[in-house]
């Protein structure tokens, strides 16, 4: 997804799958697809970027995707605050960050059952 303004590339946000072999630092198993989010500097505290997650994730729930992942840096407050606000939780630590996850409604975001602990998703980052 891309936002324009005139001719003007503002932001563009993404969700794709990777496997294990592929994997970003946001991996979290094969069937979750990664998200990614970035709006140009003189574009942002603009609402472009919470649109495009908007609208990312409407479109998640209309494609009855179940789970995202997404990774974001320590240093990375806003974009953090960002996601939480859009209902994304911490995971699992990473490399120089976090993991964040987000959950269709009536979906989980750890699959399986609603209770499994906080960084159940084991796995290291590449
Ligand atoms: C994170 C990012 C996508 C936000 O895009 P944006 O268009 O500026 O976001 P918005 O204007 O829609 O702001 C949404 C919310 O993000 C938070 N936020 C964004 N920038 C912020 C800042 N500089 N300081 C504090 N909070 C901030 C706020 O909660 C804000 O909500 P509010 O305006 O109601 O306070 C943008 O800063 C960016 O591209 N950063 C670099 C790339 C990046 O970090 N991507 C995410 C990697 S996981």
């Amino acid at each position: 997804m891309i936002a324009v303004e005139g001719t003007a590339v503002c932001g563009a946000a993404w969700f794709r799958l990777f496997t294990r072999e592929t994997a970003r630092a946001g991996y979290v198993d094969d069937s979750t697809p990664e998200l990614v989010l970035a709006v140009n500097e003189g574009f942002r505290r603009a609402g472009i970027g919470s649109r495009l997650l908007d609208e990312l994730l409407r479109r998640a729930d209309e494609l009855q995707v179940p789970r995202l992942s997404l990774h974001v840096d320590a240093t990375n407050a806003p974009a953090a605050e960002l996601y939480r606000s859009r209902g994304f939780e911490e995971v699992r630590a990473a490399s120089k960050g976090v993991v964040m996850a987000w959950a269709r409604p009536g979906e989980t975001i750890l699959p399986g059952t609603e209770n499994r602990p906080l960084w159940a998703w084991g796995h290291e980052a590449p």
